[in-house]
């Protein structure tokens, strides 16, 4: 609780160039929860979790730049809400370190994560990987979040968050807020174009399969036009046509629709149609942000402050828990 206020804290790593997957599965939905006055929003830049895979520093500078935009373009006031770049908060890493210590290598050895990711960077299965998901528990209880936003696959992240906290105050007592996971609709979860059985990602290698959120229309389209349906002809949303029923789930999540609804405004539709429809639909939706974007992009001096006031206010609520945590610990406590 901060003011009275439920604490949300959710982020995204800085690697390669956000999709419409991230923008309707989380970015989208994270706008909402800014709207509720009664719940106060932290959103992390997690670019010290990015590096658990190796960067060109160039392009991580870039992609944690851009992120901040699009995290801003897409809706998130930076007025209203904490907008923070995880390596201005060096409470972060000091408290994963600490956690780091409450944690067994037991259970890091069972992240599901850490296995596809040493599979995938065989040449760089380094340490900071293995303990990924301690960094990650100390983004979220920093904060005392109750509540976490997360995709599936960062479920698993959140329990061992939960049994990391749990543990710790079992030790020392209340120290840190349990939060609740909140995984949001499943039909929020953006397959690729091209595989539809595999999910939209940034780092396809094929980039025809995702649409990345600053793609113009042109390219959009393009894209859209060649994603791969099925021989069925007829459009319905059913596991057998992976690729319609994922258009069909693109076109709600932008809409707001529900399968019914779009079954009875498509019927009699060809695949052809199908796939402007939804690409234009697409279109519409990301335009006013690509237009902020370029707004922002030009406004250097208000970023700034932005990324000043907001780190600002995200060590200040970090480094109180911090502190208490160091003090339970049994460390010395600097003099003021
Ligand atoms: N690991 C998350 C992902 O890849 C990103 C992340 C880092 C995160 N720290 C977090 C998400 C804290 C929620 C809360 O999606």
């Amino acid at each position: 609780m901060i003011d009275g206020k439920k604490v949300m804290l959710s982020g995204m790593q800085s690697t390669g160039m956000i999709t419409l997957g991230n923008y309707l599965g989380a970015l989208k939905n994270w706008v909402h929860f800014g709207d509720d006055e009664d719940i106060k929003c932290f959103y992390g830049i997690m670019d010290l979790h990015s590096i658990t895979v190796r960067q060109d520093p160039k392009e991580l500078r870039a992609n944690a730049k851009r992120l901040m935009l699009l995290y801003i373009a897409a809706g998130l006031d930076p007025e209203k809400n904490c907008l923070f770049f995880q390596s201005h908060v060096p409470a972060h890493p000091q408290l994963a370190w600490i956690l780091n210590c409450y944690t067994y290598m037991g259970e890091m050895n069972r992240m599901t994560q850490f296995k596809d990711k040493s599979a995938k960077h065989a040449d760089n299965i380094n340490t900071g990987l293995f303990t990924y998901p301690v960094l990650m528990a100390a983004d979220i209880l920093l904060y005392q979040a109750d509540l976490v936003p997360v995709g599936k696959d960062q479920i698993q992240h959140l329990e061992i968050t939960r049994d990391i906290a749990t543990r710790f105050n079992s030790i020392y007592g209340d120290v840190f807020t349990i939060p609740e996971g909140y995984v949001g609709e499943s039909g929020a979860k953006i397959m690729s174009l091209q595989d539809p059985t595999k999910k939209m990602s940034k780092s396809d290698e094929n980039p025809n399969a995702s649409i990345f959120l600053l793609d113009d229309k042109d390219t959009i389209m393009r894209k859209f036009k060649r994603a791969v349906t099925d021989s069925e002809g007829c459009i319905a949303y059913r596991d057998e046509q992976p690729g319609v029923k994922n258009l069909i789930d693109i076109y709600n999540a932008v809409t707001g629709k529900s399968v019914v609804e779009t079954l009875k405004e498509f019927e009699g539709m060809g695949y052809g149609a199908l796939k402007e429809r939804v690409g234009e639909t697409v279109a519409a939706e990301l335009e006013p942000l690509q237009a902020r974007y370029k707004e922002l992009e030009g406004n250097k001096d208000y970023i700034e402050r932005i990324m000043k006031d907001n780190a600002a206010q995200a060590s200040y609520y970090a480094e109180k828990t911090l502190r208490k945590v160091k003090k339970k610990v049994g460390f010395i406590e600097m003099p003021r």
